[in-house]
């Protein structure tokens, strides 16, 4: 059964203006989800603007056949990792106005319990956001070393009883398979000793395996390098993180391409030298919502925006 679900796009009217959106311009959306972001740019698009839009999940592909008839866009199955695959075979690298990245997961891969990422709803221990590819969370955990485990709960869910919960969980499957979301967190609770009051105890569990088993980090890193290559000069790189992983890595990689060449102090170089190396221009500070946006919509508020121009 599949639950209905409602997806409210988080920093909507920000993520946009980071992008400073020319009507004949070329967009990507790089996390087209139920395409909230998307069909927000395409009204600002003339007849000569394109946008290309990506998701690894088949279900929000799905849900882009309502844009099928706009000769202005295309969806494209794949991870944002390959975006410069795309682009080519569009001939359309390098020469991109604008890329938006909306991380991490949507309300409907939260909310239908068969797709397996929520404690909250008993389903089958799946987290794959394309369940066409790779291995699920009940496949990892079936066989995973126990340090191993505790390495991806403890580095990606930043969780502290990662040791425990791993465990846990290698002593659990040796009494019967872990096949489902509620078995889990199950395992999880009653592996952590000492409880939050405001946190099912699953929660940052829950989220270091989905990290682990989607690749998520490095979906990032090689995602943020794209979009580097892929923008042409002036190109804006608008990018909404949802925990504080995914932001070091954004907030690092704006930096790093923002200095220019590092060479060791006293070293004699001319600073038109060290500027030719700047990749990027940060536009102004982090974003988050406003009091407004998050008294309607609860799933916002760890979310963060971070805007970069090409040089
Ligand atoms: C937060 S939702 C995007 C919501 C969208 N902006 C909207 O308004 O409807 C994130 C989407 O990105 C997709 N996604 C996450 N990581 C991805 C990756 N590495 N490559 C392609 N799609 C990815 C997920 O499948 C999900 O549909």
């Amino acid at each position: 059964m599949t639950t209905q679900t409602s997806h409210l796009s988080v920093l909507l009217q920000e993520s946009l203006d980071g992008l400073s959106i020319k009507p004949d311009g070329v967009y990507l959306d790089a996390t087209f989800g139920r395409g909230g972001h998307s069909k927000q740019i395409l009204t600002q698009l003339s007849d000569k603007g394109r946008l290309i839009a990506l998701d690894r999940d088949p279900s929000a592909i799905e849900s882009a056949k309502a844009l099928a008839n706009d000769p202005r866009f295309s969806i494209h199955h794949c991870n944002f990792s390959e975006m410069e695959d795309v682009l080519t075979s569009l001939e359309l690298h390098g020469k991109v106005d604008g890329i938006l990245m909306d991380l991490g997961v949507s309300s409907p891969q939260l909310d239908e319990p068969e797709r397996g990422f929520s404690f909250m709803r008993e389903g089958p221990l799946d987290m794959r956001m394309n369940p066409t590819k790779g291995q699920s969370a009940a496949q990892w955990l079936a066989h995973a070393e126990e340090q191993d485990i505790a390495q991806v709960i403890k580095e990606f869910g930043e969780e502290k009883f990662g040791k425990r919960i791993a465990h846990g969980i290698v002593n659990a499957r040796q009494q019967a398979p872990i096949t489902t979301t509620a078995q889990l967190a199950e395992i999880i609770d009653i592996a952590v000793p000492v409880k939050d009051k405001f946190k099912h105890p699953a929660t940052r569990s829950f989220q270091g395996i989905r990290i682990y088993i989607n690749s998520e980090l490095d979906e990032i890193r090689t995602g943020l390098k794209s979009a580097l290559n892929s923008l042409n000069s002036g190109g804006r790189l608008s990018v909404i993180s949802f925990h504080s992983l995914e932001d070091r890595l954004v907030k690092r990689f704006i930096r790093e391409q923002s200095r220019g060449l590092q060479v060791p102090h006293g070293l004699p170089i001319m600073q038109s030298e060290i500027d030719s190396h700047k990749a990027l221009k940060a536009i102004g500070k982090a974003i988050k919502p406003s009091p407004e946006e998050l008294s309607r919509n609860v799933r916002a508020r760890s979310s963060v925006l971070r805007v970069a121009e090409k040089l």
